[in-house]
């Protein structure tokens, strides 16, 4: 009897989205905009999920002006900050991943996480948070720093309308087939 009730668990797991497919949602957020996007997907998708927080919680000042200038240097020199932990990926088949846009490409603990993390095999969905940008070129930076990845089409969205953006994000989920 537990045979055939572990096997059924199986065979319901497995038509629920693969043997062992499993999902994670990794971001950065500084505001909380990216936060409030990530959170909407983990929601859609039924995906763990995984905050990139640097390793030195005061890294960036909390005045928005000083921020910038700090990320500004660390986008120019590449140099990004560490970061203060990293997931077990071995068990993502699919990662999801977030960034606010900053100076037009992804702020820097993201690229720490991409360049400190192994990602081949996997499929990486990048989404973004921006107040103007749009995807800017955070979309292709994440593509770029993930070549032994498959892609699917990620989102943008202005971080002012990241809370009403629940349908928007569902639909997109849909869409690709997440
Ligand atoms: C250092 C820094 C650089 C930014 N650069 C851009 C930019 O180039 N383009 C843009 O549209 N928004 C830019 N923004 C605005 C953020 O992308 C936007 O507010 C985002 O929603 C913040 O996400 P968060 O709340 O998850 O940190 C920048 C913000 C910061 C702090």
């Amino acid at each position: 009897m537990k045979k055939i009730t572990l096997a059924l668990f199986g065979l319901v797991a497995m038509l629920a989205g693969g043997a062992d497919a499993k999902t994670l949602v990794a971001y950065y957020s500084r505001s909380g905009n990216t936060q409030t996007i990530a959170e909407m997907i983990r929601d859609a998708t039924s995906a763990d999920i995984f905050e990139i927080t640097t390793a030195d919680a005061n890294h960036y000042p909390d005045e928005y002006r000083p921020a910038t200038v700090v990320a500004k240097e660390e986008i120019e020199s590449g140099n990004s900050p560490a970061i203060a932990a990293t997931p077990d990926m071995s068990q993502y088949d699919t990662v999801f991943v977030g960034s606010p846009c900053w100076w037009g490409t992804m702020a820097g603990p993201v690229h720490t996480f991409l360049t400190t993390t192994d990602m081949s095999g996997k499929t990486v969905v990048p989404f973004n948070t921006h107040e103007g940008s749009g995807a800017g070129s955070v979309h292709t930076d994440i593509e770029k720093l993930t070549p032994q990845s498959a892609h699917k089409n990620g989102i943008a969205i202005r971080g002012s309308e990241a809370s009403s953006s629940r349908d928007t994000i569902n639909a997109w989920v849909k869409e690709i087939g997440e």
